[in-house]
């Protein structure tokens, strides 16, 4: 009812209007009737979550599993079957057993196509995406899925046919390797802070390098959101559970862990830094942006919870504001103050932090927060800011 509504369940920048327009043309519809919706489909794509396992935090697989089992119910034409969600190895294996145990007549294939946009940039990263995989061990379907994506092939993204397995495979992989580059310049960032040096520079010296590249070296508070913290989990799990341990996937995941926490130390320290000594009892907090990244309101492992919790747990007063996960934030950050804009927030408050880079956030208004804030200290843990200019207009300036 919300869809045909045009409500989305989730912010994404254009996609309301992007499902609005598709709606209106006929090309897009919305239905509970599953039998009716894959009549003489080509190809039925399983777009379901996979959320973290309660307990062990291996994906849980139960709503693929269901979507099998109802599609298998229902197929009559020959159909390709195709898993975009992300799944653990072998996962293709099973859907393909639920299908074939139902004793279905139809002609079928079970194809694995992960997805490899971003959240906030869903609409451009698919429609130009770096690469397509197609995980297929059947000619038929592979050709089915060369046609699903033809308008992007003509948009010279490469189509990369590969195993089901090493498909499945892939999309953890990568989430697993960009998590590790973001938690090494992370690691950087802390050793610059003791020797002195500056890890933006570090960052780019580093990532002009070719082999190397310059994306994802953004030293920040941690990563969080709905794919690396589980995706690097499950991929723990899968390399337990076939005895081939991935060592450094388990110390990104740990260090990971422990650094969105250690960011509410800094904003501590910057607190007893600016008046020397004492403790933050009582002291007020405001927090800018709690969202994992900007232009999404997804709260999910977003380093906000664990920041405004150490500085809690140390008897501050968290206030916070964030353009769009202020909903979302409110039951997850309980006794956090939700203000109802950015200078609200910073209101009385001894220190102000820069969480999520919120374009609203990247040109503040420092000699208005100098007359509104009880005190002058400014922690960025973006690195949005100059330091020697935040410092010009008399803020006491911490970054990353
Ligand atoms: C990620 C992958 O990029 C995408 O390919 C996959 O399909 C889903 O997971 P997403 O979680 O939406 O996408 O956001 P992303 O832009 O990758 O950022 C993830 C987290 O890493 C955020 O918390 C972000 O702030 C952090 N990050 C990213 C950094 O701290 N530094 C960087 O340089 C890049």
């Amino acid at each position: 009812d919300r869809l045909h509504a045009g409500v989305m369940p989730i912010y994404e920048p254009g996609l309301a209007e992007l499902v609005a327009s598709n709606v209106k043309a006929g090309r897009l519809s919305f239905s509970t009737d599953l039998a009716a919706s894959i009549e003489g489909a080509a190809a039925i794509f399983i777009a379901v979550g996979t959320p973290s396992r309660r307990g062990d935090g291996h994906a849980d697989l139960s709503f693929v599993h269901a979507v099998a089992e109802e599609v298998a119910a229902n197929l009559k034409t020959p159909t390709v079957i195709v898993t975009k969600s992300t799944v653990p190895v072998g996962t293709g294996d099973e859907v393909e057993r639920i299908i074939r145990a139902s004793g279905t007549a139809a002609k079928f294939a079970a194809v694995s196509n992960p997805e490899f946009l971003r959240e906030g940039a869903a609409i451009s990263d698919f429609k130009r995406p770096d690469r397509i995989v197609i995980g297929a061990d059947d000619e038929w379907a592979r050709g089915v899925m060369q046609e699903v994506y033809r308008p992007l092939f003509l948009n010279r993204a490469p189509i990369l046919f590969t195993s089901r397995r090493s498909a499945e495979l892939i999309k953890y992989a990568a989430n697993a390797f960009l998590a590790t580059k973001i938690t090494f310049i992370n690691e950087m960032a802390d050793l610059c802070e003791k020797v002195g040096a500056d890890v933006q520079d570090v960052s780019r010296g580093i990532g002009l390098d070719n082999r190397i590249g310059s994306k994802f070296l953004h030293a920040g508070p941690g990563y969080g959101g709905s794919c690396f913290p589980k995706d690097t989990l499950a991929l723990l799990k899968t390399a337990e559970d076939y005895d081939s341990p991935t060592r450094i996937v388990e110390a990104v995941v740990k260090v990971n862990e422990t650094r969105k926490r250690a960011m509410g130390r800094k904003v501590i320290d910057a607190v007893t830094g600016y008046y020397g000594g004492g403790d933050v009892r009582g002291k007020r907090v405001a927090l800018l942006g709690l969202t994992f990244k900007p232009n999404t309101d997804d709260m999910r492992d977003a380093p906000s919870i664990a920041i405004a919790q150490a500085l809690q747990d140390a008897g501050a007063e968290v206030v916070a504001y964030d353009p769009e996960g202020m909903a979302m934030a409110a039951p997850m950050m309980p006794g956090v103050i939700m203000a109802k804009g950015t200078y609200e927030a910073i209101e009385g408050a001894d220190a102000t932090v820069l969480v999520t880079e919120w374009d609203a956030f990247r040109a503040l208004d420092f000699a208005r927060i100098k007359t509104i804030a009880k005190a002058p200290v400014l922690v960025d843990l973006r690195n949005v800011y100059d330091p020697a200019d935040v410092k010009a207009h008399g803020f006491s300036y911490s970054s990353v």
